[in-house]
């Protein structure tokens, strides 16, 4: 019988708890009559991924210490209301983090809106500024799924310089950001999608294979390098309501270290957006 495999589960849940206890403490010891960091969260209509996801970045938030303000507006809401209310937002001194949940209903102009967001409060890091000065390699604050991913592949002491890293999926909240962040880790990075021919080839020869392309089972084994580091960044829905990422589970028999789902990436952006709340208060209330 040939002997079966068994990468290495990179524990994203575990990690992510670790960093919520250590954001809890860092909460508590803010000295006294410091208001605690606050995130404010704007929902539009009744998405029910974005249900849960919201549900789960305000729990995050409570179980660390932190306030959130949760905005829920109308399918219906206008452009002008919304734009009103990041506004107001931005004004308010008792706020440290916006984000605005995506995707928006059609007919909001989703650009104009997280261009409003002052860069200083933008979390989600998706505000033009803070792209920008992500791909030059300068401070400020990193969309949060890309910057869940970094921190685990830290953690895990996952090689990045000089490697070959490739990125399946070309978003602007996960494949572009995080390829800015694997260049400035000094990896040599792929982003492949659904017009690049030869994808599976290309899969096969990284090091590093990160899969963000929201499709059920994706990748297979035989587009994963022998021990190569995977991470799934998927979270699909299948027809019997099971919960499945982007890469196949029998890839585990190739793959030298792998991501699950769920309990990989999922909890580690949480705990990024945790992270970047926190920055933009402490820069905006403690001396550093
Ligand atoms: N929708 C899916 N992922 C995200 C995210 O990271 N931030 C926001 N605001 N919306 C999302």
């Amino acid at each position: 019988m040939q002997e079966q495999r068994h990468p290495i589960l990179m524990d994203g849940r575990g990690l992510a708890a670790e960093i919520r206890q250590d954001m809890a403490a860092r909460v508590a010891a803010r000295g006294v009559g410091v208001r605690p960091p606050c995130l404010a969260v704007i929902q539009v209509g009744d998405v029910a991924a974005s249900n849960i996801y919201v549900r789960n970045k305000r729990k995050a938030c409570q179980e660390v210490g932190f306030q959130s303000i949760g905005i829920s507006l109308e399918a219906e809401a206008s452009q002008a209301e919304l734009e009103e209310r990041i506004l107001h937002l931005n004004e308010d001194s008792g706020v440290d983090g916006i984000l605005l949940q995506l995707p928006l209903p059609r007919h909001l102009d989703v650009d104009r809106l997280l261009a409003l967001i002052d860069p200083a409060k933008d979390v989600d890091g998706f505000h033009p500024l803070n792209m920008g000065r992500l791909v030059l390699g300068r401070p400020g604050l990193a969309a949060c799924t890309p910057r869940g991913i970094l921190t685990l592949l830290h953690h895990y002491k996952v090689p990045l310089a000089g490697r070959r890293a490739v990125i399946l999926g070309r978003s602007a909240i996960v494949g572009k950001p995080l390829a800015a962040m694997l260049l400035n880790a000094d990896a040599t990075v792929t982003i492949a999608h659904s017009r690049t021919e030869g994808l599976a080839q290309l899969a096969a020869e990284a090091e590093v294979l990160v899969a963000a392309v929201g499709r059920a089972e994706f990748v297979t084994p035989a587009m994963v390098h022998p021990g190569a580091t995977v991470v799934d960044v998927g979270i699909n829905r299948l027809e019997d309501g099971r919960i499945v990422g982007d890469v196949r589970a029998d890839v585990a028999r190739v793959a030298g270290m792998i991501s699950p789902v769920p309990g990989g990436i999922g909890p580690m952006t949480i705990a990024s957006l945790l992270e970047n709340t926190w920055e933009s208060f402490r820069s905006r209330h403690l001396a550093r």
